[in-house]
């Protein structure tokens, strides 16, 4: 396949969301020659703050979303929890990538589960679970402790809770099959630790990945990420083969990222996939010659891919609003005097506790070093008054 013409500078990207991933998107673009028009209810968001336009609206409304095909030449998606019909009218009208098809596939974790499976993946044994009947053939089939999971609009560890017992469990599904039609109900992993890749693939099938993230997440929210990864060279290789088989399974154009667990015995099992930038990604706008955002634009735009490759080891620590001093203040001025780190906020207004406000990257010569100057930089969580 040929790749069609790149898109002419000064054209309009348009992205669905208006968070830290759509500000950090439409700042790649603009850096590349490109405008932007961001689709968000908030005019304050962080990425109409810096995009050209907005179109101020609901992401679940499929007449805002079909405003911003009037504006835009290509668009792209920084949320999954947009509604799939709506994106597939959009997809009717202007090029929207990733699809709307592989949106609807990762916005479900039965239907994602099932993919990952079809395409080679190992999963953590699980159940789907709309009834207490259901719940109970899950119990005989899978093993405790359980997690058990809302099948759609979860993130952050939102809609999900950790079981020991099969009453808790049941309570566990009562409480959440109030909110959702479907739960999954899956074995929790003895986790070694958590590994993300991100994969980026063009129109014309070439396809690239950024070296393993390793994730350390605290309450459900990812808290620190670093790379490369230190895992096994077999490890990495088995992380790197899965997301690519995902990534061309899924027919994917733009970015894919395929989040891991490592189990006690070294397994690597998919947990879930997001079509989109991630968080476990952004040191790569320090660590890599072309960033994640960069490289989503350049995909939008017909440009060719770019290079991958960890120039040195990096991490990266949320800035969650948790963060955030008594006196309502991050104390930047000390956070900057360790040497090497860069700091990213996204211009939200109120620092509320699991937030996410910000981060903080640096470069180092090994993973462990990389680590070590984020956590300084970052210092003692402040105790919330
Ligand atoms: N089956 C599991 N075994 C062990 N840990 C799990 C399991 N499912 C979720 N977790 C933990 O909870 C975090 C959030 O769950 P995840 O499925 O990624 O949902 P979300 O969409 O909220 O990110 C994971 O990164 C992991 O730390
Ligand atoms: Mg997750």
């Amino acid at each position: 396949m040929n790749a069609p013409a790149p898109l002419p500078l000064g054209s309009t990207i348009g992205i669905l969301g208006g968070g830290q991933l759509g500000q950090m998107t439409a700042i790649a673009a603009r850096r590349l020659g490109y405008r932007t028009v961001v689709l968000d209810p908030d005019p304050a968001s962080p990425g109409a703050q810096v995009a050209d336009q907005l179109v101020q609206g609901p992401l679940d409304d499929p007449a805002t979303i079909e405003a911003l095909a009037q504006h835009a030449s290509v668009v792209t998606y920084e949320f999954e929890n947009v509604d799939a019909d709506a994106v597939a009218a959009l997809e009717r009208q202007v090029p929207v990538h990733p699809s709307s098809q592989l949106l609807r596939t990762s916005q479900h974790r039965i239907r994602e589960k099932t993919a990952i499976q079809r395409l080679g993946g190992d999963v953590a044994p699980f159940r789907a679970v709309s009834s207490a009947a259901d719940l109970e053939d899950a119990l005989q089939a899978l093993r405790l402790p359980l997690v058990v999971k809302t099948a759609t609009g979860g993130y952050d560890g939102k809609g999900q809770a950790v079981v020991a017992t099969a009453d808790e469990a049941r309570a566990a599904c009562d409480r959440l099959l109030a909110v959702s039609d479907t739960l999954i109900v899956e074995e929790q992993v003895s986790l070694a630790l958590e590994l993300s890749v991100i994969c980026a693939r063009d129109e014309a099938g070439h396809l690239t990945t950024y070296p393993a993230a390793e994730n350390r997440h605290v309450g459900g929210i990812l808290d620190v990420s670093s790379a490369p990864a230190r895992v096994s060279t077999d490890v990495a290789r088995r992380a790197d083969v899965v997301a690519r088989q995902l990534a061309e399974g899924l027919d994917l154009v733009g970015l894919l990222c395929v989040e891991m667990f490592v189990d006690q015995q070294g397994h690597v099992l998919v947990n879930e996939m997001a079509p989109r930038p991630h968080n476990s990604g952004h040191h790569t706008l320090e660590a890599c010659a072309t960033s994640q955002f960069e490289q989503l634009v350049r995909i939008l735009a017909g440009l060719p891919l770019g290079d991958t490759t960890l120039a040195r080891p990096a991490a990266m620590a949320n800035l969650l609003g948790d963060w955030w001093g008594p006196d309502g203040e991050l104390p930047v001025a000390r956070m900057l005097g360790v040497p090497g780190v860069v700091l990213h906020l996204y211009g939200k207004a109120a620092a509320r506790p699991g937030r996410k406000m910000g981060h903080l990257t640096a470069v180092a010569n090994t993973t462990d070093e990389a680590v070590e100057r984020v956590l300084t930089a970052r210092g003692e969580r402040p105790a919330i008054p």
